[in-house]
């Protein structure tokens, strides 16, 4: 593999008596897209919380893009190019998918409140936030009040949002959790659409989901690594099939 741009190492954590992850170790090359499965509770996401840097780990060390962000604030992650999809309850509701998209990119190039009603009425803010719509397939709703998107589309949303930051690593948390079939598509080709240059790694309970965009996947099991491979060793191992696929 070429130089990891993010390598989580002998991660070990625990909330009380309760060890969450458990000497966890996962590389991944840049522009890999990876996949991370494991049944509630595994310790998926406050892995995915060690390595935003939102909780230090009791052991283990976090690098990115060969610097070592142990101990570093998650503002720091931000800046070395981490991002992690924002929660649904960072939209600005009132306002339009351009105006979010535009606020996104304010705060990408650190314009402050002060500066924003000038920054707002620069035409390469609109046009910016109009090609990152485009790009990501939200430009039939680019005037749409965030609050009356679909579920789903706030959720790619939130994505665009994140990727207005312009990140070299992604991180999603269930992308598309609670989502239609058609909203799972329509996130499911917004995720297979992004720059290949960009890393993902992506927690999904959705197992066709997964085989579908992974590269590699790494399945945690009571916070421990209980395998990582491609998705066809994933699919053929019998410890996962019994455990996880079910009858698949
Ligand atoms: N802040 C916390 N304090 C105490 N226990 C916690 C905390 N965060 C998570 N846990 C516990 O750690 C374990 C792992 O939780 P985590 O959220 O990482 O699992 P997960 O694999 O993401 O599960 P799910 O698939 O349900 O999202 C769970 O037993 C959870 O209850
Ligand atoms: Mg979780």
């Amino acid at each position: 593999m070429s130089a990891p741009i993010l390598r989580a190492e002998g991660i070990t954590h625990a909330f009380g008596s309760l060890v969450v992850t458990d000497a966890v170790t996962l590389a991944l090359a840049p522009g890999e897209r990876h996949g991370l499965i494991g049944p509630n509770g595994a310790g998926k996401t406050t892995l995915f919380n060690i390595i935003a840097g939102e909780i230090v780990p009791e052991a283990g060390s976090v690098h990115l893009a060969g610097v070592n962000v142990t101990r570093a604030t998650p503002d720091r992650r931000a800046r070395l190019g981490l991002a992690r999809s924002f929660q649904r309850n960072n939209l600005f509701t009132d306002l339009t998918v351009r105006e979010n998209l535009a606020i996104a990119c304010a705060i990408a190039h650190r314009v402050s409140h002060v500066a924003w009603k000038a920054f707002a009425r620069h035409r390469e803010v609109h046009e910016s936030a109009e090609a990152r719509a485009v790009a990501l397939g939200l430009e039939d709703v680019l005037d749409t009040v965030a609050r009356h998107l679909s579920y789903g589309t706030q959720r790619q949303l939130e994505i665009a949002l994140a990727l207005a930051l312009e990140p070299k690593i992604l991180l999603l948390d269930e992308p598309t959790a609670g989502m239609s079939p058609e909203e799972t598509a329509a996130m499911q080709a917004m995720i297979a659409a992004l720059p290949a240059t960009l890393t993902l790694l992506v927690i999904e309970h959705d197992m066709e989901v997964l085989f579908g965009l992974a590269d590699r996947i790494t399945v945690l099991d009571y916070g421990k690594v209980l395998l990582q491979g491609e998705p066809r060793e994933v699919r053929d191992s019998d410890v996962v099939r019994s455990r996880y696929l079910g009858t698949q």
